[in-house]
């Protein structure tokens, strides 16, 4: 694919036979309007790695406006100078950019930190305090944002807390926003009393639901890819398309978060959320515009066309498997149970493979198959689109595979491959003549690679939805009804798998380091389908 030209304007609506649905969503460096952005749990990980790096980034590239600042609230006593310190050093190590002495100065200024307890329930006359002084200060006008980077049993008091302080109403004419991070409830029943909760504080045009995924360039590139290109449209349906693969793999275990991962598993950790997410926007029907919230419509339509897995069908349309020790990279690894904080019978799964049938017109008999796991050979995360053979190959002779020759009703289909991470790209798999006397076909294929296409770094996820919030753009947010549609996939087959656990030597039933386990091979094969070797 060549990688030359490059565009990126889109011609105006008008000018567009079918209308363009990206136009609308371009946004052309706009600067959002001062604000402040209070971090609950600014002591933790999340604001040291990706949140402050990720705001310093935005500032590096002057998409901060003036004014800008940011209130750090957490459980530890330590003063306003003691907490910038602890950022710049955070800066200085996570950062995508390099820190700038000048630039920190400024950025840094409008940074304070707030002692605060999430345990106890009285006033937040200091985090009041804070803001209004920072309002008249630094001009934030009542503009406020707050992250809840706290555990989740924390979400609905902290909620309700700011809520009953007055800190949630828009009556000023400035806006009050929060953001959280999964989870958002456990099964369908938590999810939508916690936005019950929330919703007595906070509207839900107020509430950003972070899905990290949505904030990758290769995502969004996605609805570039389907809704900025003609030619992929006509064939973007169950005529042409067999099957489609989605896969999140990962090498690393649980890195420290055991505790974390017998409550979760990946189920809930990765499908529920991220896979979902990308099988969305790969399945739904155009949005009218990429703005607000027609997108989040047409995601959730493509949701709920779903077809409902009875949990007694739980085990005949998912395997989960568990990893045992195993190599990675020439290295020992351990298995999941000998993970801290891991039950030493765990049953808890790290890997799962599901098929989804989606009942529309334009998927109807064309299945999405869902895979993702910890410990597996490699990072990989990709979509790939499998068309249908050709009805009749007019090719006498043999077709050249890596397998031998092989009958030539054996051309392989053509494939689409959207490679969301790394190595981030998109692969077209088409079948060429090898060059010679006789006709032997042999696949080849068409790459485009962001890394050459675009000689820019992409931006961090983070920073482009901590920008998109401080703007009121919710395209790249989990609504409400999102969230729960996927809780019903998920909620029916963690049901159905609770009703039938599986043996003690039945879930550590992958090698660290293999592609996960035997049944899941057999799965695919049962559909005379195979997953594809990454
Ligand atoms: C997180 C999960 O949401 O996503 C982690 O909790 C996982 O378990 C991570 O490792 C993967 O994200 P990425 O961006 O590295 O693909």
């Amino acid at each position: 694919m060549t990688d030359t030209a490059v565009d990126t304007e889109v011609p105006a609506a008008d000018q567009h036979p079918v209308g363009n649905p990206l136009s609308d969503g371009l946004r052309h460096g706009r600067v959002p309007l001062p604000s402040v952005l209070v971090i609950f749990g600014a002591t933790g990980d999340l604001t040291k790695r990706k949140l402050v790096p990720a705001l310093y980034a935005l500032a590096a590239d002057g998409l901060l406006p003036p004014g800008f600042s940011i209130v750090g609230a957490g459980r530890s006593e330590q003063s306003t100078e003691t907490f910038r310190e602890a950022m710049r050093e955070a800066v200085a190590k996570y950062g995508r950019v390099p820190l700038r002495e000048d630039l920190w100065s400024v950025f840094s200024d409008g940074m304070r930190y707030c002692e605060f307890d999430l345990d106890a329930d009285d006033g937040l006359n200091d985090l009041a305090e804070n803001l209004e002084e920072l309002d008249r200060e630094r001009g934030t006008s009542g503009n406020r944002i707050f992250y809840f980077s706290i555990p989740p049993s924390g979400f609905a008091p902290l909620a309700e807390r700011l809520g009953r302080e007055g800190l949630t109403r828009e009556e000023d004419g400035g806006f009050r926003r929060m953001i959280i991070e999964k989870p958002f409830g456990r099964d369908l029943d938590s999810a939508r009393e916690l936005n019950g909760k929330l919703h007595l504080a906070f509207g839900e045009e107020q509430v950003y639901r972070i899905d990290h995924y949505l904030g990758k360039e290769t995502v969004q590139n996605l609805l570039v890819f389907r809704f900025g290109n003609g030619i992929f449209e006509p064939l973007w349906n169950r005529q042409y398309i067999d099957h489609v693969q989605i896969t999140v793999a990962e090498n690393i275990g649980v890195e420290g978060r055991g505790g974390y991962y017998e409550e979760s598993g990946a189920l809930r950790d990765i499908i529920q959320n991220h896979v979902i997410q990308l099988m969305a926007i790969v399945g739904m029907e155009a949005p009218s515009k990429v703005h607000g919230e027609t997108v989040r419509d047409e995601k959730v339509k493509l949701l709920r066309a779903v077809r409902p897995i009875h949990p007694d069908d739980a085990l005949s349309h998912t395997v989960r498997g568990q990893y045992a020790a195993g190599w990675i990279d020439g290295e020992r690894v351990p298995g999941y149970r000998e993970e801290t904080g891991v039950a030493e019978n765990s049953l808890r799964e790290t890997f799962v493979a599901m098929k989804v049938d989606i009942d529309n017109w334009r998927w109807a008999g064309t299945p999405f198959y869902l895979r993702t796991g910890k410990r597996l050979p490699k990072r990989a995360t990709e979509i790939a689109i499998q068309f249908r053979r050709v009805p009749h190959s007019p090719f006498g002779g043999r077709v050249e595979t890596p397998a031998g020759l092989l009958p030539k009703d054996s051309i392989d289909p053509n494939l689409l491959v959207l490679r969301i991470q790394p190595d981030e790209g998109i692969t077209l798999r088409f079948s060429a003549k090898v060059p010679g006397q006789s006709m032997r076909i042999r696949t080849v294929n068409m790459d485009f690679l962001y890394g050459s296409a675009f000689l820019t770094e992409s931006p961090e996820a983070y920073e482009r939805l901590l920008l998109d919030c401080m703007l009121g753009d919710r395209t790249l947010f989990a609504r409400e009804d999102e969230v729960e549609e996927a809780w019903r996939i998920c909620t029916a087959i963690l049901d159905g798998w609770r009703s039938q656990p599986p043996d003690r030597e039945g879930t550590a039933n992958y090698e660290s380091g293999t592609w996960g386990p035997e049944a899941a091979r057999d799965f695919m094969a049962r559909d005379g389908r195979q997953w594809r070797r990454l």
